[in-house]
Protein backbone atom coordinates (compact mmCIF):
# COMPACT_ATOMS: atom_id res chain seq x y z
CA UNK A 1 0.00 0.00 0.00
CA UNK A 2 1.34 3.21 -1.15
CA UNK A 3 1.80 6.23 1.81
CA UNK A 4 1.45 9.61 1.41
CA UNK A 5 4.99 10.10 0.36
CA UNK A 6 4.40 7.55 -2.34
CA UNK A 7 6.59 4.59 -0.78
CA UNK A 8 5.61 2.02 0.97
CA UNK A 9 7.11 1.03 4.26
CA UNK A 10 8.91 -1.41 2.70
CA UNK A 11 10.46 0.90 -0.02
CA UNK A 12 11.26 3.30 2.61
CA UNK A 13 13.48 0.57 4.88
CA UNK A 14 15.30 -0.19 1.47
CA UNK A 15 16.10 3.60 0.96
CA UNK A 16 17.08 4.03 4.67
CA UNK A 17 18.19 0.89 5.46
CA UNK A 18 22.24 2.14 5.42
CA UNK A 19 21.24 5.41 7.65
CA UNK A 20 23.62 6.04 10.58
CA UNK A 21 23.19 8.48 13.13
CA UNK A 22 25.81 10.29 14.97
CA UNK A 23 24.59 11.99 18.37
CA UNK A 24 27.10 15.04 19.69
CA UNK A 25 26.87 15.13 22.85
CA UNK A 26 29.10 18.45 24.09
CA UNK A 27 30.38 18.27 27.97
CA UNK A 28 30.99 20.81 30.27
CA UNK A 29 30.83 19.31 34.22
CA UNK A 30 28.19 17.05 33.18
CA UNK A 31 29.28 14.18 35.61
CA UNK A 32 25.85 13.44 36.58
CA UNK A 33 23.85 13.84 34.24
CA UNK A 34 26.54 11.87 31.32
CA UNK A 35 25.51 8.52 32.57
CA UNK A 36 21.71 8.91 32.73
CA UNK A 37 21.46 11.06 28.79
CA UNK A 38 23.45 8.11 27.38
CA UNK A 39 21.36 5.65 28.93
CA UNK A 40 18.10 7.13 27.53
CA UNK A 41 19.65 7.70 24.12
CA UNK A 42 20.62 3.89 23.99
CA UNK A 43 17.03 3.13 24.96
CA UNK A 44 15.55 5.16 22.27
CA UNK A 45 17.70 4.59 19.65
CA UNK A 46 17.95 0.84 20.14
CA UNK A 47 13.95 1.16 19.69
CA UNK A 48 14.32 2.81 16.83
CA UNK A 49 16.47 0.08 15.26
CA UNK A 50 18.40 2.76 13.19
CA UNK A 51 22.32 2.58 13.26
CA UNK A 52 24.13 5.09 15.88
CA UNK A 53 27.01 6.37 17.53
CA UNK A 54 26.98 8.72 20.74
CA UNK A 55 30.50 11.03 20.33
CA UNK A 56 31.23 12.74 23.34
CA UNK A 57 33.02 16.08 23.32
CA UNK A 58 34.33 16.70 26.88
CA UNK A 59 36.40 20.14 27.49
CA UNK A 60 38.36 18.77 30.30
CA UNK A 61 35.66 19.03 32.28
CA UNK A 62 37.36 19.56 36.52
CA UNK A 63 34.52 17.41 37.74
CA UNK A 64 35.46 14.24 35.88
CA UNK A 65 33.30 13.77 33.30
CA UNK A 66 36.05 12.50 30.92
CA UNK A 67 36.03 9.57 33.93
CA UNK A 68 32.37 9.02 33.80
CA UNK A 69 32.48 9.36 29.26
CA UNK A 70 35.32 6.10 29.57
CA UNK A 71 33.94 4.03 31.74
CA UNK A 72 30.49 4.81 29.91
CA UNK A 73 32.55 3.29 27.06
CA UNK A 74 33.20 0.02 28.88
CA UNK A 75 29.71 -0.42 29.25
CA UNK A 76 28.09 0.28 25.58
CA UNK A 77 31.36 -0.49 23.70
CA UNK A 78 33.61 1.83 21.67
CA UNK A 79 30.99 1.48 18.51
CA UNK A 80 28.98 2.69 20.51
CA UNK A 81 30.45 5.56 22.61
CA UNK A 82 33.08 7.84 20.50
CA UNK A 83 34.99 9.63 22.99
CA UNK A 84 37.02 12.82 20.86
CA UNK A 85 37.89 15.29 24.31
CA UNK A 86 40.08 18.76 24.25
CA UNK A 87 42.49 20.05 27.01
CA UNK A 88 40.17 22.96 27.59
CA UNK A 89 37.32 24.70 27.17
CA UNK A 90 37.00 25.76 23.92
CA UNK A 91 33.05 26.68 23.26
CA UNK A 92 30.54 25.07 22.19
CA UNK A 93 30.47 26.13 18.76
CA UNK A 94 33.99 24.41 18.12
CA UNK A 95 32.76 21.31 20.35
CA UNK A 96 30.34 20.64 17.34
CA UNK A 97 32.83 21.51 14.63
CA UNK A 98 35.32 18.77 16.43
CA UNK A 99 32.93 16.34 17.14
CA UNK A 100 31.46 16.33 12.91
CA UNK A 101 35.14 15.37 11.59
CA UNK A 102 34.98 12.23 13.80
CA UNK A 103 31.45 11.22 12.78
CA UNK A 104 30.61 7.74 10.35
CA UNK A 105 27.05 8.74 10.22
CA UNK A 106 25.32 10.58 7.15
CA UNK A 107 23.43 11.70 9.84
CA UNK A 108 24.02 14.35 12.97
CA UNK A 109 22.32 14.66 15.84
CA UNK A 110 22.79 17.59 18.06
CA UNK A 111 21.95 17.74 21.63
CA UNK A 112 22.53 18.89 25.33
CA UNK A 113 24.09 16.83 27.78
CA UNK A 114 22.30 17.65 30.77
CA UNK A 115 18.67 16.42 30.40
CA UNK A 116 17.32 19.49 28.50
CA UNK A 117 16.48 17.35 25.67
CA UNK A 118 14.82 14.15 26.01
CA UNK A 119 15.99 11.41 23.58
CA UNK A 120 12.83 10.72 23.34
CA UNK A 121 12.25 13.04 20.75
CA UNK A 122 15.22 11.73 18.71
CA UNK A 123 13.25 9.10 17.05
CA UNK A 124 10.04 11.40 15.79
CA UNK A 125 12.87 14.06 14.52
CA UNK A 126 14.15 10.66 12.56
CA UNK A 127 10.99 9.51 11.45
CA UNK A 128 9.99 13.11 10.00
CA UNK A 129 13.07 13.45 8.04
CA UNK A 130 12.75 9.90 6.99
CA UNK A 131 9.02 10.67 5.39
CA UNK A 132 9.96 14.20 3.94
CA UNK A 133 13.53 13.89 2.71
CA UNK A 134 13.92 16.88 5.06
CA UNK A 135 18.24 18.26 5.52
CA UNK A 136 17.48 19.67 8.90
CA UNK A 137 14.79 18.47 11.48
CA UNK A 138 14.59 21.29 14.57
CA UNK A 139 13.39 20.84 17.81
CA UNK A 140 11.08 23.65 19.22
CA UNK A 141 9.83 24.90 22.27
CA UNK A 142 7.56 27.42 20.41
CA UNK A 143 4.74 25.34 18.77
CA UNK A 144 2.19 23.42 20.06
CA UNK A 145 1.66 19.73 20.67
CA UNK A 146 -0.55 19.89 17.81
CA UNK A 147 -1.09 16.28 16.00
CA UNK A 148 2.88 15.53 16.47
CA UNK A 149 2.88 13.77 19.88
CA UNK A 150 1.91 10.49 19.69
CA UNK A 151 2.79 10.11 15.87
CA UNK A 152 3.60 7.13 14.75
CA UNK A 153 5.53 6.42 11.50
CA UNK A 154 4.78 2.61 11.38
CA UNK A 155 1.40 3.00 10.94
CA UNK A 156 0.10 4.94 7.45
CA UNK A 157 0.20 8.67 7.91
CA UNK A 158 -4.06 9.70 7.72
CA UNK A 159 -4.29 13.16 5.48
CA UNK A 160 -4.83 14.97 8.60
CA UNK A 161 -0.69 14.69 9.25
CA UNK A 162 0.06 15.37 5.86
CA UNK A 163 -1.83 18.64 6.35
CA UNK A 164 -0.21 19.20 9.38
CA UNK A 165 2.98 18.45 7.76
CA UNK A 166 3.03 20.85 4.88
CA UNK A 167 1.97 23.97 7.06
CA UNK A 168 4.78 23.24 9.40
CA UNK A 169 6.92 23.29 5.97
CA UNK A 170 5.62 26.67 4.85
CA UNK A 171 6.63 28.30 8.05
CA UNK A 172 8.45 30.65 7.33
CA UNK A 173 11.81 29.12 8.33
CA UNK A 174 11.98 27.85 12.35
CA UNK A 175 9.55 28.67 15.12
CA UNK A 176 12.99 27.66 17.39
CA UNK A 177 16.00 29.67 16.61
CA UNK A 178 18.16 29.14 19.54
CA UNK A 179 17.47 26.08 19.99
CA UNK A 180 20.27 23.35 19.50
CA UNK A 181 18.11 19.99 19.86
CA UNK A 182 18.08 19.67 15.95
CA UNK A 183 19.16 16.80 13.38
CA UNK A 184 20.85 17.46 10.19
CA UNK A 185 21.90 15.90 6.99
CA UNK A 186 25.66 15.66 7.46
CA UNK A 187 26.74 16.76 4.07
CA UNK A 188 24.47 20.00 4.94
CA UNK A 189 25.99 20.66 7.88
CA UNK A 190 29.19 20.76 7.01
CA UNK A 191 28.02 23.30 4.45
CA UNK A 192 26.45 25.23 7.22
CA UNK A 193 29.61 25.21 9.20
CA UNK A 194 31.62 26.84 6.48
CA UNK A 195 29.29 29.41 6.10
CA UNK A 196 28.40 30.72 9.79
CA UNK A 197 30.68 33.12 11.02
CA UNK A 198 29.66 33.24 14.65
CA UNK A 199 31.04 30.82 17.52
CA UNK A 200 29.73 29.70 20.75
CA UNK A 201 25.66 29.75 21.89
CA UNK A 202 25.22 32.12 18.75
CA UNK A 203 25.92 29.24 15.90
CA UNK A 204 22.42 27.74 16.23
CA UNK A 205 20.57 30.75 15.26
CA UNK A 206 22.99 31.20 12.50
CA UNK A 207 22.61 28.03 11.37
CA UNK A 208 19.18 28.27 10.94
CA UNK A 209 19.26 31.17 9.33
CA UNK A 210 22.07 30.61 6.74
CA UNK A 211 19.85 27.26 6.10
CA UNK A 212 16.81 29.46 5.17
CA UNK A 213 18.99 31.41 2.92
CA UNK A 214 20.00 28.41 0.86
CA UNK A 215 16.42 26.74 1.00
CA UNK A 216 17.38 23.64 2.78
CA UNK A 217 14.23 21.93 3.89
CA UNK A 218 13.93 22.34 7.14
CA UNK A 219 11.12 20.76 9.75
CA UNK A 220 10.31 20.84 13.02
CA UNK A 221 9.60 18.88 15.77
CA UNK A 222 7.54 19.97 18.84
CA UNK A 223 10.02 19.28 22.03
CA UNK A 224 10.20 20.06 26.08
CA UNK A 225 12.90 21.65 27.11
CA UNK A 226 13.51 20.97 30.91
CA UNK A 227 15.82 22.97 32.73
CA UNK A 228 19.09 21.45 34.12
CA UNK A 229 19.21 19.46 37.39
CA UNK A 230 22.70 18.96 38.08
CA UNK A 231 24.93 21.42 37.41
CA UNK A 232 24.99 24.92 36.13
CA UNK A 233 24.45 26.13 32.85
CA UNK A 234 27.26 27.93 30.77
CA UNK A 235 25.57 30.47 29.76
CA UNK A 236 26.67 33.89 30.85
CA UNK A 237 27.08 37.53 30.39
CA UNK A 238 29.38 37.45 27.86
CA UNK A 239 27.31 34.98 25.89
CA UNK A 240 24.25 37.10 25.99
CA UNK A 241 26.47 39.98 24.51
CA UNK A 242 28.23 37.75 21.80
CA UNK A 243 24.58 36.41 20.56
CA UNK A 244 23.33 40.10 20.43
CA UNK A 245 26.38 41.08 18.43
CA UNK A 246 25.93 37.98 15.79
CA UNK A 247 22.24 39.11 15.66
CA UNK A 248 22.87 42.16 14.48
CA UNK A 249 25.25 40.85 12.42
CA UNK A 250 22.74 38.41 11.08
CA UNK A 251 20.23 41.33 10.54
CA UNK A 252 22.76 43.77 8.59
CA UNK A 253 23.96 40.79 6.39
CA UNK A 254 21.10 38.50 5.19
N1 LIG B 1 32.58 20.50 25.09
C1 LIG B 1 31.96 21.58 25.56
N2 LIG B 1 32.64 22.77 25.63
N3 LIG B 1 30.68 21.49 25.97
C2 LIG B 1 30.08 22.60 26.46
C3 LIG B 1 30.72 23.85 26.54
C4 LIG B 1 32.09 23.93 26.11
O1 LIG B 1 32.76 24.96 26.14
N4 LIG B 1 29.84 24.75 27.06
C5 LIG B 1 28.70 24.07 27.27
N5 LIG B 1 28.82 22.77 26.92
C6 LIG B 1 27.82 21.71 26.95
C7 LIG B 1 27.12 21.49 28.26
O2 LIG B 1 27.79 20.57 29.08
C8 LIG B 1 25.75 20.98 27.80
O3 LIG B 1 25.79 19.61 27.48
C9 LIG B 1 25.51 21.77 26.51
O4 LIG B 1 26.82 22.10 26.03
C10 LIG B 1 24.66 23.02 26.72
O5 LIG B 1 25.29 23.83 27.69
P1 LIG B 1 24.43 24.53 28.87
O6 LIG B 1 25.37 25.30 29.69
O7 LIG B 1 23.56 23.54 29.55
O8 LIG B 1 23.55 25.51 27.98
P2 LIG B 1 22.18 26.23 28.36
O9 LIG B 1 21.23 25.30 29.01
O10 LIG B 1 22.48 27.51 29.03
O11 LIG B 1 21.70 26.59 26.88
C11 LIG B 1 20.90 25.72 26.11
O12 LIG B 1 19.80 26.45 25.66
C12 LIG B 1 20.16 27.57 24.82
C13 LIG B 1 18.93 28.35 24.48
O13 LIG B 1 17.91 27.52 24.02
C14 LIG B 1 21.71 25.19 24.92
O14 LIG B 1 20.90 24.25 24.22
C15 LIG B 1 22.10 26.29 23.98
O15 LIG B 1 22.73 25.70 22.84
C16 LIG B 1 20.87 27.06 23.57
O16 LIG B 1 21.24 28.14 22.74
MN1 LIG C 1 21.49 23.50 29.76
Amino acid sequence: MSGEGGLTSEELAEFTKNDKYSILLPTYNERDNLPIIVWLIVKYMDRSESAYEIIIIDDGSPDGTLEVAQNLQKIYGKDRIILRPREKKLGLGTAYIHGITHATGNFIIIMDADLSHHPKFIPKMIELQRYLDLDIVSGTRYIGNGGVYGWDFKRKLVSRGANFLTQMLLRPGASDLTGSFRLYKKHILEKLIKSCVSKGYVFQMEMIIRARQYNYLIGEVPITFVDRVYGESKLGGSEIFQFAKALLYLFATT
